[in-house]
């Protein structure tokens, strides 16, 4: 029995304008039309065998965006637990993890950031599978990523022995600096964590009980005083608020010794700033460019543009970003795409 969990609690500050605290980017249609990427993370489990609706674990103020969501899916029966205050990853799933041992007996859980994209279910589908089986035998099991660049914004693992389809972890660095980044690229014997996980409740549990105590005793007491409240699952908030914030990848991953890892080629994609975005959208026959909406170019490369409102136009420049929305426009080069932060950061100084 798989119960998925979709972590929904990032606020998405490099995806500004577009993305904004009160509406961050999982619920934002980035990547299609259609659906946002909250609804393509739970649509990507479909025809998954043994496999319940999500618990979503999100920030209170969320709360209706992401029932009204998995609603126009068809999807109402899901648990939505409300994190009075974002504690990050570690905490969110214990909660998730004590939700999930209350509706069945020491499930799997099978934890989905909500701002990925993945473009080959069927790919992912299959890893999950392959992943089931090292869960049987006890391990705590990640998703790698074969990596491309040095990027210091992921985990890296380090695969040891083979295994059932995967790999042992002789080490799991989260967030390396560039220089060490640099040095497990040129190794080949790292892979990106894609910060997608399979493991038992009872064995995260008992995980950050050895390794994290602190964080499982105040979750406890939070989880303990809990009340429903309509769909939603509310955490008392005076003893979350005293929780320790980390990440599973922190907290957890770094330090267990029942780490295991399944390689995957999913084409995943971290949905972190607009440069991911060009990534996945560029195509050779628009000239390098990658454009959302209504957009017209003229002599103009390498370009990510996105009109939210307005029609935008842009003659000879190359490698910029620029995206246009009702009371915000971001000009940036491409290659500073991270630094979209830096504007929020100033912004709520200003307020
Ligand atoms: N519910 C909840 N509460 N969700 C949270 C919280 C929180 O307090 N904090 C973060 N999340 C959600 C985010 O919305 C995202 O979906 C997911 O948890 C991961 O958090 P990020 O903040 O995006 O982590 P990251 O991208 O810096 O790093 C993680 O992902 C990388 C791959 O994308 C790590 O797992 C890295 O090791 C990994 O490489
Ligand atoms: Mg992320």
């Amino acid at each position: 029995m798989i119960i998925p969990v979709v972590l929904s609690g990032g606020s998405g500050s490099r995806l500004w304008p577009v993305s904004r605290e009160h509406y961050p980017k999982q619920f934002l249609k980035l990547n299609s039309e259609k659906h946002s990427l909250l609804q393509e993370t739970v649509l990507r489990l479909k025809g998954l065998s043994d496999c319940r609706d999500p618990i979503v674990v999100c920030n209170d103020q969320h709360r209706f965006l992401v029932a009204e969501q998995l609603g126009s899916l068809g999807i109402s029966s899901s648990r939505i637990l409300l994190e009075p205050v974002g504690r990050n990853t570690a905490p969110a799933l214990a909660l998730a993890a004590m939700a999930a041992l209350e509706t069945a007996e020491d499930p799997v859980l099978l934890v989905m950031p909500a701002d990925h994209v993945i473009t080959d279910v069927v790919a992912f589908q299959t890893a999950v599978k392959q992943g089931l089986e090292l869960v049987e035998g006890g391990d705590l099991v990640t998703f790698g990523i074969q990596p491309d660049s040095p990027n210091t914004g992921y985990g890296y693992i380090h695969k040891g022995d083979p295994r059932a389809g995967g790999y042992g972890v002789s080490a799991f660095v989260e967030k390396p600096d560039i220089k060490r980044a640099k040095a497990y690229l040129e190794s080949g014997e790292y892979l990106w964590n894609s910060g997608i996980f399979l493991f038992r409740a009872g064995l995260y549990l008992a995980e950050l009980a050895e390794h994290a105590n602190d964080i499982l005793q105040c979750c406890e007491t939070a989880y303990h005083g809990r009340h429903e409240d309509l769909d939603f699952l509310r955490i008392e908030g005076a003893s979350f608020a005293e929780c320790r914030s980390d990440s599973i990848d922190y907290a957890v991953m770094e330090k267990t010794r029942r780490a295991a890892v399944i390689p995957m080629d999913p084409g995943w994609s971290d949905i972190g700033a607009w440069d991911a975005l060009y990534a996945l959208k560029a195509s050779d026959a628009n000239g390098g460019n990658a454009v959302q909406g209504d957009v017209l170019l003229h002599e103009a490369h390498g370009n990510y543009i996105r009109s939210e409102s307005r029609l935008v136009a842009a003659v000879g420049v190359d490698d910029l970003i620029i995206v246009e929305t009702d009371d915000a426009v971001l000009v940036a080069d491409r290659s500073r795409a991270q630094d979209t932060k830096q504007i929020v950061n100033a912004l709520k100084a200003q307020q």
